[in-house]
């Protein structure tokens, strides 16, 4: 699976931590920065991360800034993108199973890199359910066009 990563200046670290997690998820990483500490703007990377997903030069993404709050409503203003901004692992594995989430938000000053890499996990080995989610998501994704 081909994901792509974006983070602000707030996130940068947990950016490098989620990496190595996806490395051993044997996936294949975009990263579309931040690089450096110098302050952005989170919904430019939102933009750019999503785009890459609605597009489908990746299959999903992962979104970071300083609270992860940001950056996932920025997401979520976007069409096709189903963006969950998880500080657990349950929220994260039921943000695939329930929700199909195509993009992971994460705050980098409000997460540890150990409890950041378990919802990476989580998020990246669960299935969608489909099923009466299936017909959920789909009302969801019909609010765009109201
Ligand atoms: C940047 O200082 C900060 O506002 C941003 O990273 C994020 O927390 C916004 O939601």
């Amino acid at each position: 699976m081909k994901v792509t990563i974006g983070c602000d200046h707030g996130a940068l670290a947990l950016k490098e931590s989620v990496k190595k997690v996806l490395a051993e998820l044997d996936v294949e990483i975009d990263d579309v920065g931040t690089y450096t500490e110098d302050s952005i703007d989170y919904p430019d990377i939102a933009e750019e991360v999503c785009a890459a997903v609605t597009s489908g030069k990746s299959e999903r993404g992962v979104v970071l800034c300083g609270t992860g709050i940001g950056i996932s409503i920025a997401a979520n203003k976007i069409k096709g993108i189903r963006c969950a901004l998880c500080g657990d692992v349950f929220s994260a594995r039921m943000a695939r199973a329930h929700n199909n989430a195509n993009v992971l938000a994460l705050g980098g000053r409000v997460l540890g890199s150990g409890l950041a890499g378990e919802i990476v996990r989580a998020f990246f080995t669960q299935e969608f359910e489909g099923g009466r989610h299936e017909r959920r998501v789909g009302k969801i994704m019909a609010l765009e066009n109201k």
